[in-house]
């Protein structure tokens, strides 16, 4: 499939929003048991503060919170492992409202992280960061770059990043909404940088949720092609694992909703049965 970039040039993307409500809402309503996060709350703006609101009239929410907090601490699990073998880049790809460069507890290690976002999503995540008065952490670095027109390896080499040493790529709730060429483009950039590892998730097509969610990821997929924010791209697991080896990406973990139900669904509250074709990915080079 080849479609059209999925972000309108000079608007932040609204998709961004709806992770970041869902780590404010698990603060409040899990009280962070996956993912303790305490900017959570603080990077939002007053008017999308009513999360609780959204999480007691939609119960099936609930699912993605789930998703979202389990997919940042698997990545910041791996990453904290990583950084003990020695890896000093980080690299956010696509990072939205993420807040881990404020969060970081390896501030000590002297990391380089990198945060890649969509030229107007990260320009208005900077308008909030100031508006919040959070004070932009040393050894933050923001690359402005539009995966679907530019060159990711030049903007970064551009930005300072060390190609010849290795990096942690986080890339969260980004490959749906890109084209086939823009996440080949993106991989394989990440599998040249040696010694690099990867933490991504991507979702099936709509036969690997169950009836209601898949209703529910039908309805959303619409709202988002109004919204001129196409989500395009689903995999099935084994097309993934060919992507992935095929670049010479290894130690390929592939972590199902199922599985990530039975490890973290009991820290969340009222989740109800369902099952979504969404997965977690770590793989090395
Ligand atoms: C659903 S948000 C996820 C944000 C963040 N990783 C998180 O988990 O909260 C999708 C992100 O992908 C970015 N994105 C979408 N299309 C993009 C593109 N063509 N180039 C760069 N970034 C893009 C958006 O700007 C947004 O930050």
């Amino acid at each position: 499939m080849n479609f059209e970039t999925t972000m309108k040039p000079n608007e932040p993307s609204r998709t961004a929003l709806v992770p970041a409500r869902q780590r404010a809402a698990h603060q409040l309503l899990d009280h962070g048991a996956i993912l303790y996060d305490p900017f959570a709350i603080k990077i939002l703006r007053e008017d999308e503060r009513e999360v609780l609101q959204f999480a007691r009239a939609h119960p099936l929410a609930s699912i993605g919170r789930l998703f979202t907090a389990a997919r940042s601490r698997i990545a910041e699990d791996a990453l904290s492992a990583a950084l003990q073998r020695g890896i000093r880049q980080i690299v956010i790809l696509g990072a939205g409202l993420d807040t881990f460069a404020l969060r970081n507890p390896h501030g000590a290690c002297e990391i380089r992280i990198y945060e890649v976002d969509h030229p107007a999503t990260q320009a208005w995540k900077r308008e909030r960061l100031a508006e919040a008065e959070l004070a932009l952490p040393p050894g933050l670095v923001f690359v402005p770059v539009d995966f679907e027109r530019d060159d990711l390896g030049e903007m970064l080499l551009a930005a300072g990043f060390q190609p010849n040493s290795p990096a942690f790529f986080t890339w969260l709730g980004v490959v749906p909404f890109l084209t086939e060429e823009a996440i080949a483009g993106a991989l394989d950039y990440v599998a040249s940088i040696h010694d690099s590892e990867v933490v991504f998730d991507y979702m099936e097509p709509p036969q690997a949720f169950s009836e209601e969610l898949r209703q529910i990821e039908k309805a959303r997929a619409e709202q988002l092609e109004k919204m001129g924010e196409g989500s395009a791209t689903r995999f099935e697991p084994a097309g993934m694992a060919g992507m992935l080896r095929s670049r010479g990406l290894r130690d390929i973990e592939d972590i199902s909703f199922h599985e990530i139900r039975s490890r973290f669904g009991g820290d969340i509250q009222g989740l109800p049965p369902g099952h979504a074709g969404l997965h977690v990915v770590h793989a090395r080079h």
